[in-house]
């Protein structure tokens, strides 16, 4: 189908953390492969699977060592091409993460910088420190999970990694770094699958003198830095297109770019560049009627400047499970991860009203006009796990942040499928492994299978909203907002009309029409406060 990126429902598939096939407690193509039919059954139409490179995992394989090959703890090529083969055969589209920004220390570019050959450390960012003995660093940029973006190797020089240490930054002004990525992007077309999620789309190039940043705000990721969101990113992605429109059927891109604002990202989205990139005004927005209405009127009318649609997103691996974020005390402002996870331990969590939320907040997700990201375990209702042991943790943020920051781990503890204790079907019963990070007790009641055949389940919800999606608000068909009062977001869009109550009063609804879906039981004519239905005109 042509342009089915412009309104799919994509999944993401953190592999690690999705289904082990092999036993040893590590999510896994073969898991993957082997959990294809339950993806299908949910409808969607494509799943983006984080990257699967060889890696030394130290950022979970956002520092990757090879490109063209499959990291040994998820499997082989070969495996990624009947993954390949069999998600197509189901009609589902595959997008892998490509990761441009930076390379693993472990790079074979990285290991001959380090030895110093001819013409390597031009690939990356290598200059000398400030200070008469050069050992302060050449800026004041720093790591977005903490600490300097600077580190300095015991011959006196420094090297840039905006991300880990272990995760040098390339040198994009290096013709040999445009090519090679042009090369590898074709490497993967030609195996069949149908785009990329382009990891840190907006750090390629760096402001030419490197000047300071200044102190980093709360904010930072809304703020203009010398680091990101640079003019000269877009020849790159025009490139880029060219190579994807090589290919037939058509292979499509979407950016994680971290820009200022909607404006910004539009750019990223000119006809000769990208076709989506993320909006994750939703991830930073309070459940606020107000709120989630700017975020929309913005990303429809921002996207439509360019011809590209809306790019939903509720969730991700980075950004703490929705279950949680809407459980508790909801803010007037716009937050960012950090803040969130900051209040873990001084307010209580009600996960029941968080899971309310959450589920009026899919069916909100899944009426708008555009692409909807779906973060794996979202569909479970799964709740961020906020008691790991500080032993367990992975994310390098909570080394890098001085152990400030707890970090990312909560959301990708691995799912739970079936069974009533863990690992819940997360590895083959015989192997007795242990998940990489441990699941809590409480989901026994979040379980695939215990969830499946339950209608008043959050997979029967998401499943059921998949299905309706297209029939009731076709791709096509524009956002209208209707009259609304305070906490109550309702429009309508082609024949059918999506009311959310965000307020604590129940509202009451139109005459004339029938509910089809609800994320919580409505009464009669009567929308309960944290409940959103689909309506479409008596009789359906
Ligand atoms: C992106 C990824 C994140 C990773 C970072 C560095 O933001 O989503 O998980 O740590 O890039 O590659
Ligand atoms: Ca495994």
């Amino acid at each position: 189908m042509e342009n089915w990126w412009k309104s799919a429902v994509v999944y993401q598939v953190y592999i690690r953390s999705f289904a082990d096939g092999n036993g040893d407690g590590i999510g896994d193509l073969p898991g993957l492969r082997e959990k294809l039919p339950y993806l299908s059954s949910l409808g969607i139409d494509a799943i983006w699977i984080t990257p699967w490179y060889t890696s030394p995992m130290v950022d979970a394989g956002y520092d990757v060592a090879d490109f063209r090959d499959i990291d040994p703890s998820y499997g082989t090529l070969h495996d990624a091409e009947a993954l390949i083969r069999d998600a197509h055969a189901l009609g589902i589209k595959v997008i892998i993460d490509i990761v441009p920004n930076h390379t693993s220390s472990e790079h074979r570019w990285f290991h001959a910088a380090l030895r110093d050959e001819a013409n390597a450390k031009q690939r990356y960012i290598f200059r000398d420190g400030q200070g008469t003995d050069g050992s302060s660093p050449p800026n004041d940029w720093t790591s977005a999970f903490g600490g300097p973006a600077w580190t300095r190797l015991p011959n006196g020089e420094w090297y840039l990694h905006m991300f880990a240490p272990e995760q040098p930054d390339l040198n994009w002004e290096n013709p040999e770094v445009r090519a090679e990525f042009e090369d590898i992007l074709a490497f993967w077309f030609a195996r069949g699958i149908d785009g990329f999620r382009i990891d840190v789309a907006h750090g390629l190039v760096k402001h030419p003198e490197l000047p300071d940043a200044g102190p980093r705000p709360e904010d930072w990721r809304t703020q203009p830095h010398p680091a990101r969101d640079q003019d000269g990113v877009h020849d790159i992605y025009r490139t880029w297109r060219k190579v994807a429109e090589t290919f037939t059927p058509e292979r499509i891109f979407v950016a994680e770019a971290v820009v200022p604002t909607n404006e910004r990202l539009a750019r990223y989205l000119r006809p000769d560049e990208l076709h989506t990139a993320f909006q994750f005004d939703f991830t930073r927005a309070p459940w606020r009627a107000n709120s989630l209405r700017d975020v929309i009127d913005d990303a429809v009318s921002q996207a439509a400047t360019v011809g590209a649609p809306a790019t939903w997103v509720l969730s991700s691996h980075d950004i703490p499970r929705p279950v949680t974020r809407y459980a508790r005390s909801q803010p007037e402002f716009d937050v960012q991860p950090e803040w969130d996870r900051a209040r873990w331990s001084a307010e209580e969590p009600d996960l029941e009203l968080g899971k309310r939320r959450a589920r009026a907040a899919a069916l909100l997700q899944l009426a708008l006009p555009g692409t909807a990201y779906i973060y794996q375990g979202d569909e479970l209702g799964l709740d961020e796990v906020e008691s790991l042991p500080p032993e367990v943790r992975n994310d390098p943020t909570w080394a890098q942040s001085g152990y400030t920051d707890v970090g990312r781990d909560g959301c990708r503890v691995p799912l739970p499928w079936s069974g009533t204790s863990p690992p819940f079907g997360f590895s083959p019963e015989a192997s007795h492994a242990d998940p990489w990070l441990p699941q809590p007790e409480h989901w026994e009641s979040r379980t695939v299978l215990d969830q499946q055949n339950d209608n008043a389940s959050f997979v029967w919800l998401y499943r059921s909203a998949i299905h309706l999606r297209t029939a009731l608000f076709p791709a096509e068909t524009e956002l209208e907002w209707l009259g609304f009062a305070g906490q109550v977001l309702a429009f309508q869009r082609g024949d059918s009309q999506c009311w959310v109550n965000l307020g604590d009063e129940p509202v009451d609804l139109p005459a004339g029409w029938d509910v089809v879906l609800e994320s919580s039981r409505t009464h009669g004519d009567s929308l309960p406060s944290d409940t959103a239905v689909w309506m479409t005109r008596s009789p359906f």
